[in-house]
């Protein structure tokens, strides 16, 4: 019997990178787990697959999220597969534009910010709206956030405006969700080892000292790092810890 035996816990973007940890992480504390994906439905699969491997319980659900209608997409394809929310982890997020560059603060366009926002900032939040009427009382919200957007990171700069968003969004849902026993918290992860870096950190020494030299704890992130931050924050030991914005980036610029 694992500590979140008998839950039900959905992770967006939950196939991937730091997804795939807090699916992992929950399924391995016994939770029944949605992994939901965009696009990458071979990972959820494999997600899905190691879950049950180590003993879980788990599923797929797909939906694309920063478009009309993502939020009733979503909630209908775990309303097919489940009966009621306690965890909610809103995970999935993008750091690059529409055709996959990440251009200078000059340079971006209308439709690059407004992607970004639609992504990571307006789909959580309706995503959370919607699926009030599911989560049960005394449940958890977890949003994964980002170091930028508490630091000043000019070449991300419309990427640390979404994340800004989210914690703000996370602060008044943990104020109205409170009267409910919903605690609401976000993760704020440093420079992790997942796909989205993969181009410029993988395979290439340089990069990566530099990148671990900004954490004081000396290293690049893993997904697992992040993952067990959220694992507590889900749990009952994280009861009395709402609307607060957890940094994970091993001490990035203290
Ligand atoms: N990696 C880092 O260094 C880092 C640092 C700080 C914060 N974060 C945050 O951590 C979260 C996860 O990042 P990651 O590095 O694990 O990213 P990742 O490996 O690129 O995975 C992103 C996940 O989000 C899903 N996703 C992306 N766009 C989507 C869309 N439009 N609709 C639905 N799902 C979508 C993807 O689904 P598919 O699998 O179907 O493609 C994928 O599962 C993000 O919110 C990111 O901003 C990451």
């Amino acid at each position: 019997m694992g500590a979140l035996s008998g839950r039900t816990a959905l992770v967006t973007g939950g196939g991937r990178g730091i997804g795939r940890a807090i699916s992992e992480r929950l399924g391995r504390d016994g939770a029944r787990v949605g992994v939901h994906y965009a696009s990458d439905e071979a990972a959820a699969k494999e997600t899905v697959a190691a879950i049950e491997a180590a003993g879980g319980e788990a599923f797929t659900l797909r939906a694309g999220l920063g478009e009309p209608g993502d939020a009733e997409a979503l909630w209908a394809a775990f309303d097919a597969r489940a009966d009621g929310l306690d965890i909610l982890i809103n995970n999935a997020g993008i750091n690059k534009t529409l055709d996959g560059a990440l251009r200078p603060f000059g340079e971006m366009t209308r439709g690059d910010v407004e992607h970004l926002f639609a992504v990571n900032s307006t789909a959580p939040f309706f995503v959370i709206q919607q699926g009030l009427s599911r989560l049960r009382d005394g449940g958890r919200i977890v949003n994964v956030s980002s170091g930028a957007g508490r630091l000043a990171m000019p070449e991300a700069i419309a990427y640390g405006a979404t994340k800004g968003a989210l914690d703000n969004f996370t602060l008044n849902l943990a104020a109205a969700l409170g009267p409910r026993g919903i605690t609401a918290n976000a993760v704020a992860p440093g420079i992790i080892d997942t796909d989205v870096n993969a181009g410029w950190l993988r395979g290439n020494p340089v990069a990566e000292a530099d990148a671990a030299a900004q954490a004081v704890l000396g290293r690049v992130g893993r997904p697992d790092d992040v993952a067990d931050v959220v694992a507590f924050l889900a749990s009952h030991d994280a009861r009395w810890v709402t609307g607060r914005v957890i940094d994970a980036t091993g001490g990035v610029r203290l």
